[in-house]
């Protein structure tokens, strides 16, 4: 006997349905066609949270008085609040993990426009696979854990975790790069300068209003993205360099990366980061205060970090490390610190809508750091 959706105070449209044995929309049907799979895998899209959807004060204070993650997630919001407050800061966003398919786009894109991020460094998954590619008008679904991964490659639909992904929509994402890198002069780029193309893009195709990298373009917030190759982006990058090969090419810079955004770390004087994930954003921030160092430049270690992470400390890598021990390099001052080891999901609509209902982003200046760059 199959076991019964259970209906729950949540809308009907997420009751529990049971995981096992096969409690995904394919149970009990025998050999599914492809264009079964897909009609019955790629309906439900993931709905992104957006600040109004949580009252983070109560929560976060109550939290605030235990112990563990939940007094670290409520130290972590106060950091984050103090970073708004002070006027003198600046903020970088790090993006690891993916983010937006598991439904953060809307808080980010609030945070844009609320003037509470002025700098964003990304994996590139984060801000082309994803929130370019939903801002092409596709979407991210809500997906199953427990599908035979043979029958999504059949129907190309590609996972992540309990997400699903329509791989014919996410090659036109692709090629959609190959589209921009064409159309650009060619020359090197840094990151920022590229995605600053597919924010005019957006645009002039007057797509993607509600997309962090239109948002952006349009708020003069730079987007770095210093591993820009290793995404979809990549795809359309390698597919126009194999079409010019010993012609002039589009290229990417990586160093010019590091150089621009240390030149965002210099102009903004103090700065906080807020962290989501780890990774190759987390290092490249950081280090834009070495990096001033070597320039010869007197500049002050990031005041204010907040990561979250389920990085493990033992294996000892960039991911996990505390912010403690980034001091001991002399990245980040160690007063205003604090990791949250919790799932991103989880914490960062908590902290984020802390952020914006203290107040504390009432009245701060946007910087637009993205006018430094004359191109
Ligand atoms: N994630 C994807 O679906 C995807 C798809 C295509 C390409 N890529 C590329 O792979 C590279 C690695 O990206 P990545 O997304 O795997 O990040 P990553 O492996 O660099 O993440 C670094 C760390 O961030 C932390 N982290 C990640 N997700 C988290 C979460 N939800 N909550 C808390 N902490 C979290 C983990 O500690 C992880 O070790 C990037 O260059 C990216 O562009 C990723």
């Amino acid at each position: 006997m199959s076991n019964p959706a259970i209906k729950t105070s949540l809308n009907n449209d997420v009751a529990i349905y049971p995981l096992k044995p096969h409690g995904h929309p394919l149970m009990g049907v025998a050999s599914p066609s492809r264009e079964e799979i897909r009609a019955k895998l790629l309906t439900d899209k993931i709905r992104h949270i957006s600040m109004a959807d949580i009252d983070a004060l109560p929560i976060l204070n109550a939290m605030s008085h235990m112990a563990f993650q939940a007094r670290n997630l409520a130290r972590a919001s106060q950091i984050f609040e103090a970073m708004l407050r002070d006027q003198q800061c600046g903020i970088f966003l790090c993006l690891a993990g993916s983010l937006i398919s598991t439904g953060l786009k809307q808080i980010i894109v609030e945070m844009i426009d609320n003037n509470m991020i002025d700098c964003i460094c990304s994996t590139g998954a984060n801000i082309v696979d994803q929130d370019f590619f939903e801002a092409l008008g596709f979407s991210h679904y809500r997906g199953h854990i427990d599908i035979d991964d043979n029958l999504l490659r059949e129907a190309s639909i590609d996972r992540i975790y309990d997400t699903f992904i329509d791989e014919e929509e996410l090659r036109i994402c692709d090629d959609t790069i190959r589209q921009i890198t064409d159309s650009l002069p060619p020359k090197p780029y840094s990151s920022r300068e590229f995605i600053k193309h597919m924010g005019q893009y957006l645009v002039k195709q007057n797509k993607g209003q509600d997309s962090i990298v239109r948002k952006a373009f349009e708020k003069d917030i730079p987007i770095f993205v210093p591993a820009f190759s290793d995404c979809s982006a990549g795809f359309g990058l390698v597919h126009h360099q194999f079409e010019n090969r010993g012609k002039p090419m589009v290229t990417l810079d990586s160093a010019r990366d590091f150089l621009e955004i240390t030149e965002v770390k210099l102009a903004a004087g103090e700065s906080g980061i807020y962290m989501i994930g780890g990774g190759v954003p987390k290092n490249f921030v950081q280090d834009t205060v070495v990096a001033a160092e070597v320039l010869g430049k007197e500049v002050n270690m990031h005041k204010y970090a907040v990561q979250v992470t389920v990085a493990d400390v033992r294996d000892g890598a960039l991911s996990s490390s505390t912010l403690q021990e980034a001091c001991s390099w002399g990245k980040v001052s160690m007063t205003y610190e604090q990791m949250v080891y919790c799932e991103a999901s989880l914490a960062v609509p908590l902290i984020s809508a802390y952020g914006l209902q203290s107040g504390a982003a009432k009245g701060r200046q946007a910087r637009r750091f993205a006018k430094l760059f004359k191109d």
